[in-house]
């Protein structure tokens, strides 16, 4: 019994060494330390040995099982502490993982600096449907029907007498329609035009709406408030100009305009050597458009006006097709 003692003894201690995981070692157990091992084996032929023997041979066994059990143990703690697997692979000189972090997009970046802004000066936010009628879209911003003004905007008409709105000017009316003057809002919102897609047209975009109602407002004001905007977002330095346009919904209406803020008004490429960049409609409410929403237009007045918002994304990041704008490319969203 002494020799099987040993050999056991020995052979627990040699196999330990090529234990490396826990299945390993759970294997390990069972054939040595469980009720039915090796080691167990023996304790029950400890039984048919000779009385006189059994103390010696008790002990020797003890000391066998204890051994396998150190051996298991200190194992099973170098496996799960992982400590020589650690020591080989871990470099600390390796940078850090870095974690992605999602950014806004560069039309909302672009979006919250305009609200920014105007809320600053007194602005409110208002919203209304993307899916419009004609009378809010059109009639009551003083389109006549069959005017040819309607066809500056391709419109996609759901039926006769609902589209998809080709500017967020209705909301104008919405709002005047709940509310009383004075009234002072912002409309950011998606507008949607059935044009030829191409790195410059997209058949959606955004627009910021500015409508400003009250007793004797005037265009100074529209001035004042339209430059204090473009300094702020553009940069204090620029300088502006207005020329006169035509908006069925305002009279007289203007078209706003900042020295190109890529060449400094030098002319280049973007400016199309002009030297000279169009931001913005506006103009001020056309006396008809408040028949259309129950103001007294002899009382009242006010001035409104409308931008693009892909436009000064793209001058403002360089970017060079609207396309990429909705294609949710993440190489190209991480960037901003
Ligand atoms: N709605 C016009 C467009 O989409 C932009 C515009 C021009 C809005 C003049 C205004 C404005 O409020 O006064 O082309």
């Amino acid at each position: 019994m002494i020799k099987k003692i040993e050999q056991i003894n020995q052979s627990a201690t040699a196999e330990i060494n090529s234990v490396k995981t826990l299945d390993e070692l759970e294997a390990f157990r069972i054939k040595y330390l469980a009720r039915n091992g090796l080691v167990g084996d023996l304790f029950d032929a400890l039984k048919t040995l000779d009385k006189s023997d059994r103390p010696l041979m008790g002990k020797y066994l003890n000391d066998l099982r204890n051994n396998a059990q150190s051996l298991f143990d200190k194992k099973k703690e170098e496996i799960e502490s992982n400590t020589t697997i650690r020591q080989e692979t871990d470099d600390l000189t390796l940078p850090g993982r870095r974690r992605w972090i999602g950014s806004r997009h560069p039309l909302t970046q672009t979006l919250d600096e305009i609200k920014r802004i105007f809320y600053k000066m007194g602005f409110e936010v208002a919203d209304g449907p993307e899916i419009e009628d004609d009378y809010h879209n059109f009639e009551a911003l003083n389109f006549p029907p069959d005017h040819p003004a309607r066809d500056m905007q391709d419109t996609f008409f759901i039926t006769d007498k609902i589209l998809l709105r080709t500017h967020t000017s209705p909301v104008q009316i919405r709002v005047m329609e709940k509310q009383k003057p004075p009234v002072r809002v912002i409309i950011p919102g998606r507008v949607y035009r059935n044009e030829a897609i191409s790195a410059r047209s997209y058949c959606l975009f955004h627009q910021v709406e500015g409508l400003y109602v009250d007793e004797g407002v005037t265009f100074s004001e529209l001035k004042g408030t339209l430059v204090t905007f473009a300094k702020q977002f553009y940069g204090s330095s620029l300088k502006f100009r207005f020329r006169p346009s035509y908006f069925p919904f305002t009279e007289p209406s203007a078209e706003m305009d900042i020295t190109c803020f890529l060449c400094n008004g030098k002319g280049c490429r973007v400016c199309k050597q002009t030297g000279w960049l169009e931001i913005l409609g506006c103009g001020m409410v056309d006396p008809n458009v408040y028949k259309y929403v129950g103001y007294d237009e002899e009382k009242i007045s006010g001035y409104a006006f409308g931008m693009g918002i892909e436009r000064i994304a793209m001058l403002m990041y360089g970017i060079d097709d609207i396309r990429i704008l909705y294609q949710n490319d993440i190489r190209f969203l991480k960037q901003f």
